[in-house]
């Protein structure tokens, strides 16, 4: 264990091969310490595969893989909360009600609203090779959205799930599945020359394992409340930024389709999410979790953004290096 800690390349293989259960705990731990680490990444990688492996086959209960996966997801969602900062929420704030109020206050203050990377939507900074980027990146929770509202409809009672599954009737194009949003998503995607697996960020794979965690895992229907609700309040008023900034750029309405439907229906998501969950938040407790899963989930959004942000610069950087020495190359073939 104690060469393991000191040869960081050692731990990422750890994390990538998943062979020493004993080792993970410690690992886990110093990786979600510092989340700007290699094996930060190498273990959102890992879990983001976990993930998809679980869509797609199951969790296979009763193999060797659901057991290791167990464990897995356990040991880093206990460290994850162990890390979490505490939820500070007003003494006098008892009623849920008025919980939901100061809630939604919070969501439209946090910092994701005014990210960064939507100065370079508003200011046209973007080009079409930096945009295909971004939606490769987006396009990998966009993906699965509807799966997490799916997943988590089995935890909640009977009532509130009306709310989810009329989300899920909007998410499968209200009956036309050409316009289910996946698909709307796709001629943007195209147009901009399509998605690269070698494009997607860390952080990318991070808000799919947060929103796994808060809705497929959680221990309490709050979490996924909170993260979901959190998300389809702030998102439309991102989306507005980034549709503006493709009309400027002389895109058509039906390719920008899935920017305008959610523009229009996610606000009304997000506020139906916390109107059906109401009546199963009761107390302190309850508040505490709602409020934590909802920062947990905007940040995580956040996080998307910064690794957009950090592989554009990244990619200019390279660019004005080359640059700069194809001119050194001219110049001297110019003296010679
Ligand atoms: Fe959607």
């Amino acid at each position: 264990m104690n060469q393991l800690t000191s040869k960081p390349q050692s731990k990422v293989d750890v994390i990538k091969s998943l062979g020493h259960i004993g080792d993970f705990d410690i690992i886990v731990r110093e990786a979600i310490s510092n989340k700007k680490s290699a094996l930060w990444g190498a273990l959102q990688e890992t879990l983001f595969h976990l993930n998809v492996k679980l869509m797609s086959e199951g969790f296979a209960l009763g193999t060797k893989r659901g057991e290791l996966e167990w464990k897995i997801r356990s040991i880093v969602e206990g460290v994850e909360n162990e890390l979490l900062s505490k939820a500070e929420i007003p003494v006098q704030i008892t009623d849920p009600a008025e919980f939901i109020t100061w809630l939604k206050t919070k969501i439209h203050e946090h910092p994701v609203n005014n990210h960064e990377l939507f100065k370079y939507f508003d200011n046209d900074d973007l080009s079409s090779e930096e945009i295909r980027y971004f939606l490769s990146n987006y396009r990998v929770n966009m993906q699965r959205f509807h799966l997490h509202v799916a997943a988590y409809s089995l935890f909640v009672p009977f009532q509130m799930r009306e709310e989810l599954y009329e989300n899920l009737y909007d998410e499968f194009g209200q009956g036309d599945f050409e316009q289910a949003h996946p698909n709307l998503y796709e001629p943007l995607m195209d147009y901009f020359g399509g998605a690269r697996e070698e494009d997607w960020n860390p952080e990318t794979f991070h808000l799919l394992n947060t929103k796994m965690a808060l809705c497929w895992f959680a221990d309490g229907l709050q979490y996924g409340l909170g993260g979901m609700g959190a998300l389809e309040l702030s998102i439309p008023a991102q989306q507005r930024r980034m549709l503006a900034h493709f009309r400027r750029r002389g895109l058509t309405e039906p390719m920008l389709k899935y920017f305008v439907v959610h523009c229009e229906c996610d606000e009304a998501h997000g506020d139906g999410w916390f109107a059906a969950g109401l009546p199963y938040i009761k107390t302190r407790e309850d508040f505490k979790k709602v409020y934590i899963a909802a920062m947990r989930m905007l940040a995580a959004r956040a996080g998307v953004y910064d690794g957009i942000v950090r592989g554009i610069l990244k990619r200019r950087a390279e660019m004005k290096g080359r640059h700069a020495s194809v001119d050194r190359v001219d110049q001297q073939e110019q003296v010679a």
